[in-house]
């Protein structure tokens, strides 16, 4: 567990036990004086947790609660791991729960904990369901995986190839978002007459599983049996496009769908070897996080506005704050992931990738 006042940040070592935080002081009341806030992020493979989630809610929370501490864990997608990081934020005093679960139900245990112990529970990017949470803040997950869909159906009707087949390279199922981005790709590959000849649920989102996956499926159906790769995320797009590399595809004659625009994710789209991805805000749903966090942790309530809408988790109906995703490819990056600052012109365009930035217009 990572622990940072807000007032000084200070970091401590993975292993260190709540005695050890203690005896550091950094116990109870927290880093700053104020409460302690625990953000419980799900695993560290995929880029954004570390690049944006975690250091946009730290400093939104900063700004909205001056005084307030993030006590931080990362269960590595591990939902044992995550049990003990929750007990232990609330040992240490944390007086609310972010949490964004490995496993949607037996998340449910830990917010069981936190009722006991009225602690409040914000759902943070993945519902978990059937449980007493307080809010939820997410994307329209469904229409993320419509978006994907989509794309990649008006790119095979552009290329011939109207009908697929395509290979499904999906996310990890004990998440419930990576249902919605199938529940939502799936039903626009019906609409559109798209083939699904192979589809895949990859444990743990882990972009090698999603490569072994992609390799199965181009052996069972041959180098020209498939037409395209449904990547639910850039690092299941990254998966497959290695295993067309490594049976000899070149990835630029198979368009290939993703999510999250991470770096690498836009520059394989610069370069032509990832058709899309799909731009979350992610920086505002921690900000928007951090504000409802704030509130609650200061005893306030959430500014006017913020919760959008009330959906349901199987137990309750949740107040919830609900971003709308884009899809993105090649022509938009500029107008989206650029204008928005998720990325810097300078930190997309290296020098590998000078030519292709040029021709989309970013240089
Ligand atoms: C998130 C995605 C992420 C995936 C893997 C999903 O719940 O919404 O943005 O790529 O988990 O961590």
């Amino acid at each position: 567990m990572l622990r940072s006042g807000l007032g000084r940040i200070g970091i401590l070592g993975a292993g260190l036990t709540g005695i050890a935080l203690m005896a550091a002081g950094c116990g109870g009341g927290g880093g700053g004086g104020g409460p302690t806030v625990a953000l419980l992020l799900p695993e560290n493979q995929t880029a954004r947790y570390e690049t944006h989630d975690r250091p946009d809610f730290t400093a939104k929370l900063k700004q909205v609660c001056p005084k307030c501490s993030v006590l931080y864990s990362n269960a590595t997608n591990d939902a044992t791991k995550q049990q003990s990081q929750a007990d232990a934020a609330m040992t240490q005093g944390a007086k609310l729960l972010v949490l964004d679960p490995v496993d949607a139900g037996s998340a449910g245990s830990i917010v069981a904990k936190a009722k006991a112990r009225n602690i409040p529970v914000i759902s943070y990017d993945r519902l978990i369901t059937n449980s007493q949470i307080d809010y939820y803040v997410s994307f329209d997950n469904a229409r993320v995986g419509k978006l994907q869909a989509q794309s990649l159906d008006a790119r095979l009707k552009q290329l011939g190839k109207a009908a697929g087949p395509i290979i499904a390279i999906n996310g990890d199922p004990a998440d419930n978002n990576a249902k919605l981005f199938k529940s939502g790709a799936t039903g626009q590959f019906k609409t559109d007459g798209v083939k699904v000849a192979k589809s895949y649920d990859t444990p743990g989102w882990l972009g090698s599983n999603a490569q072994n996956e992609a390799q199965q499926a181009i052996t069972a159906l041959g180098k020209n049996g498939f037409a395209a790769i449904y990547g639910a995320n850039d690092d299941m797009a990254e998966g497959g496009i290695a295993a067309m590399k490594g049976a000899g595809i070149d990835p630029k004659t198979r368009p290939t769908t993703g999510q999250d625009a991470a770096l690498a994710g836009v520059q394989r789209i610069l370069a032509g070897i990832q058709y899309m991805t799909v731009y979350k805000a992610v920086t505002k749903e921690a900000q928007d996080t951090a504000e409802l966090a704030g509130a609650l942790a200061q005893g306030k309530q959430p500014p006017a506005g913020l919760v959008n809408q009330h959906l349901s988790n199987g137990k309750k109906t949740v107040p919830s704050v609900i971003l709308t995703p884009v899809a993105v490819t090649k022509s938009n990056i500029k107008d989206t992931i650029v204008k928005d600052k998720f990325w810097t012109v300078s930190q997309i365009c290296t020098s590998a990738y000078a030519a292709a930035c040029k021709s989309a217009g970013l240089q």
